[in-house]
């Protein structure tokens, strides 16, 4: 087993399969679903046993070995001819997430000459981009950790931590650094309707490195920053545009104007694999609707009324506009912008 130091364990590889942590039964089970064959990785994601963009993206890429590795076991050499079918699965498993395609480019950039066993090179390739996802992670950490002072409070929404990720988070990379650093007072975590990951997630994730973490419901973030609770909103993205709109769990829009009204700084931190340089704005970003029923009921249990609509888009467009910092592993950005944006990719 790889160790990715890492304080909670989202997926890893093991005797040939992928083992993802079942974010689904959290925080009162810790049970891990094995996948060995692709199909069953593209279900975890579009069932939530895996989310959050650069965690989708490592399970993309671990399924394209099993992918390639069955097509590799039926045909040969001509695995090539019959593995783009579920690549085109895996892509369209979850439409916002840019981190899916990007693993994917990634991977097919390393597919090795047909004639031997393809599947050494490209679990090599898979294990390094989850490893270089830590590391960005933690760079993220340290660049974005420096705009905290002492007794910080944060507040973050959804769950762009660990869980997220291939390990450390990327909102809660910052606030792992910077508690580290002595400068977090408190995380104030949102509920994050429909599934909860504020509640489920973001606040188990902390409670198991020690951080002080209180859940709010999500309505209650602007009465927090008119009482001058809050010093920084810290989100992750899952997809950025090239001038800098950022599609982020539904809900992220609403706290970036609370944030701009209260005088707040709003700080996005996401890796370089998050920026999709050819989504020109927010407009470009396919937006992710989800069954209503996620809305209609909980926990299988009916909480409208029969024959109500829902409409349940899960992600929002935050203007660039709004966004104070941009913080990724090669730097932060104040004000990001198409040009710092592209900057970024010059270093
Ligand atoms: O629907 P989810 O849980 O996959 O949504 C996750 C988010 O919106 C996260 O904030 C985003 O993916 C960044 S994770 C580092």
């Amino acid at each position: 087993m790889t160790d990715y130091a890492s304080s909670v364990r989202t997926l890893y590889w093991e005797d040939g399969g992928l083992m993802l942590l079942d974010q689904r039964q959290l925080p009162h089970q810790v049970e891990y679903v094995r996948c060995v064959a692709v199909e069953q990785v593209v279900a975890a994601i579009e069932t939530m046993v895996v989310r959050g963009a650069p965690a989708i993206g490592i399970a993309a890429a671990y399924g394209i070995v099993l992918a390639v590795g069955s097509a590799f076991e039926k045909h040969g050499s001509r695995w090539p001819q019959h593995v783009d079918p579920q690549i085109d699965a895996l892509e369209k498993s979850r439409p916002t997430a840019v981190n899916l395609r990007w693993a994917i480019d990634a991977m097919r950039k390393h597919f090795p000459a047909p004639a031997g066993d393809p599947r050494p090179t490209l679990l090599d390739v898979a294990e390094r981009l989850h490893r270089e996802d830590v590391a960005a992670n933690r760079a993220i950490g340290e660049h974005g950790a420096i705009y905290l002072e002492a007794n910080a409070q944060v507040l973050t929404h959804c769950n762009a931590g660990a869980l997220a990720t291939a390990g450390y988070g990327t909102a809660l990379g910052v606030v792992r650094s910077a508690w580290r650093l002595g400068n977090i007072q408190r995380v104030y975590a949102t509920e994050t309707r429909p599934w909860l990951q504020g509640a489920r997630l973001t606040t188990w994730e902390l409670q198991q490195d020690g951080i002080p973490v209180t859940l709010i419901a999500d309505s209650a973030a602007a009465q927090l920053m008119h009482g001058g609770g809050i010093n920084c909103v810290i989100t992750g993205a899952d997809r950025i545009a090239a001038n800098g709109d950022v599609a982020n769990k539904i809900g992220t829009y609403t706290l970036a104007l609370c944030a701009r009204a209260h005088g707040v700084r709003f700080m996005v931190a996401a890796p370089l694999s998050t920026i999709d340089q050819t989504a020109p704005n927010g407009a470009a970003i396919p937006i992710e609707q989800r069954p209503a029923e996620e809305l209609l009921s909980y926990q299988g249990h009916k909480t409208a009324p029969l024959g109500v609509p829902a409409y349940n888009p899960v992600f929002d467009v935050t203007p660039a506009a709004l966004i104070d910092t941009l913080v990724t592993e090669v730097g932060a950005l104040d004000g990001p912008d198409f040009a710092s944006i592209a900057g970024l990719f010059k270093t």
